[in-house]
């Protein structure tokens, strides 16, 4: 039976995507069966893919959840049995019921996160979605949640530390020990539709990071 992974965050622009994708292909190259949805109408995960249909083609098979969350879970289950990993990128908004859908199957949830000041705020409102959650998956006999919050966008400024201290003094979540450094590979590599795993030796830090994240997450679902 697959274990469903969802990337989150309201916020835009935080590196869900980047980070689902990466997760994604890192499992692939480890020998696992993987199928990845795009469940975010602006359709990143999915163009991402496309970008490389010049080159070898991608890693990874992306497919566009249908914009009807109404069956998001009967959508899934249909894939259960042949994959030993879903991995769900989700739009930037709370509103629409998305992914609530998407978290209810789920067995862990993924908080890309900036240490930004600004981002800060972001959180609470997540934390409560996810625990409203975990009272409806109470009421269907599942078990709560697994997850956390990693860092993305990381770099040594004093700002950066400041807000990491403040969201580990908060304990809103459990946060995974990899950071994810700032790196213009990653826009470069999805304008070529390229993973990061493909961007050769310069490559190798920011690769460091992403494998370390995914050894994280592997052990905790
Ligand atoms: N570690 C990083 N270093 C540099 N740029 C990054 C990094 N992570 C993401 N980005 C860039 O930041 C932008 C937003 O990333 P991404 O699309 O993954 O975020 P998102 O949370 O999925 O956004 P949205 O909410 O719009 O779906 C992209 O241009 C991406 O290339
Ligand atoms: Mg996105």
């Amino acid at each position: 039976m697959a274990k469903i992974v969802t990337y989150c965050n309201q916020k835009g622009g935080v590196g869900k995507t980047t980070s689902a994708v990466t997760f994604a292909v890192d499992l692939q190259r480890r020998g696992h069966s993987v199928l990845m949805f795009d469940a975010d109408p602006q359709l990143s995960a999915y163009n991402w893919a496309g970008a490389s249909q010049e080159t070898d083609g991608f890693p990874v098979e992306i497919r566009v959840l249908e914009n009807n969350a109404k069956f998001i879970s009967k959508e899934l289950k249909k894939y259960f049995d042949s994959y030993d990993y879903i991995i769900i990128d989700s739009p930037p908004n709370l509103e629409n019921g998305i992914l609530r859908r998407c978290l209810l199957i789920s067995d862990a949830y993924v908080l890309s996160f900036i240490p930004k000041s600004l981002e800060l705020s972001a959180l609470p409102p997540i934390k409560a979605y996810i625990e409203d959650v975990d009272i409806m998956r109470s009421e269907i006999d599942s078990y709560p949640l697994k997850g956390g919050l990693f860092y993305n966008m990381v770099n040594n400024t004093r700002l950066v530390k400041a807000v990491i201290d403040v969201v580990e003094s908060d304990k809103l979540f459990p946060v995974f020990n990899a950071r994810i450094r700032t790196s213009t590979l990653v826009p470069e590599s999805q304008l070529l539709g390229l993973t990061i795993f493909e961007m050769g030796a310069k490559g190798k830090k920011l690769q460091e990071d992403f494998t370390a994240l995914t050894d994280e997450i592997i052990e905790l679902i």
